[in-house]
């Protein structure tokens, strides 16, 4: 199961439980390199409280695949073990990534086949269109990833989605969208946020602001706006370009060019 090491918990769907039956399960964190790496090893906590074994994997570059394919086979040596005291020979290990989109399923069963992508061969009984290619002599892997559907239901869930761009920014207002993130960043990586865009500082919750025409000012959007004054997206009329500002806000944070960030943190239940 590969979810995204940003949003680990809103990038599952928990109707793989159901689906998986007996099955061994693995949980890739994928796009380390763009997750904050001291909350990455708290999901990793997490996760393994659960009893589910998991690891760090960057599909993009290839990193984490040596270690995955370990961790397969330590995962399926109790079954071998009793297959072999029954008699039956350990034959190729068979594999299926999945995950909701935009995860990096596709990347990673690339980097998984890499050179043996020739010695693919269609099997009988297998799905049309969906071929087990052969991984070495220990794995087999399904060459289509399985695509779970992403909970939309929650608001929390499907803004960190959107942040992510696992949903389609065409249906998104993207300046509300940056609007949210800012949220979360000021909280979460406030230093972050001041280093990327050369802030003086943040505006702060507490004190009560107001602007010239009387009204508070939300801290958020003051924030926004200091972004743009500082980038120069200003349109014509002195307006600040909020589009322009928010498109490069979630640009930068998708890019990992705000820093590592992590917008979830586990919950222990
Ligand atoms: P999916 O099959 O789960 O839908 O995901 P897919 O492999 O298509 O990957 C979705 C996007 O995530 C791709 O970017 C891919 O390059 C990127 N990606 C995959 N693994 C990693 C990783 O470990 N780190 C980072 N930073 N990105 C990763 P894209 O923008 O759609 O394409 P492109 O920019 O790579 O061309």
């Amino acid at each position: 199961e590969m979810v995204d090491a940003r949003i680990p918990e809103s990038s599952r769907n928990p109707i793989i439980e159901e689906i998986k039956g007996q099955k061994k399960q693995l949980i890739l964190l994928n796009k380390v390199d763009l997750s904050d790496p001291s909350q990455t090893k708290r999901w990793n906590d997490y996760f393994k409280s659960q009893g589910i074994k998991v690891l760090s994997t960057e599909a993009k570059d290839g990193k984490g695949i040596k270690q995955v394919k370990a961790a397969i086979k330590e995962l399926m040596a109790p079954v071998f073990e009793k297959n072999l005291e029954k008699g039956i020979r350990p034959r190729p290990i068979r594999l299926m990534v999945l995950g909701i989109p935009n995860v990096g399923k596709s990347t990673f069963i690339n980097r998984m086949i890499n050179k043996n992508q020739a010695e693919t061969a269609n099997r009988p009984g297998v799905t049309k269109g969906q071929r087990w290619l052969k991984i070495g002599n220990d794995f087999e892997l399904l060459d289509t990833p399985g695509i779970l559907w992403p909970k939309f239901e929650d608001p929390h869930v499907g803004l960190n989605l959107a942040f992510c761009g696992s949903i389609k920014d065409e249906i998104l207002n993207v300046q509300n969208l940056a609007y949210e993130l800012l949220k979360v960043l000021r909280k979460d990586y406030p230093e972050e946020l001041i280093a990327r865009y050369k802030l003086d500082g943040l505006t702060s919750d507490d004190d009560e602001e107001y602007n010239k025409y009387g009204e508070p000012i939300d801290p958020v959007l003051s924030d926004m706006e200091a972004i743009a004054l500082k980038r120069g997206f200003i349109q014509s009329g002195k307006r600040i370009d909020y589009e322009r500002t928010g498109r490069a806000i979630l640009d930068e944070f998708r890019a990992g060019i705000i820093g590592n960030i992590t917008l979830e943190r586990p919950v222990y239940k």
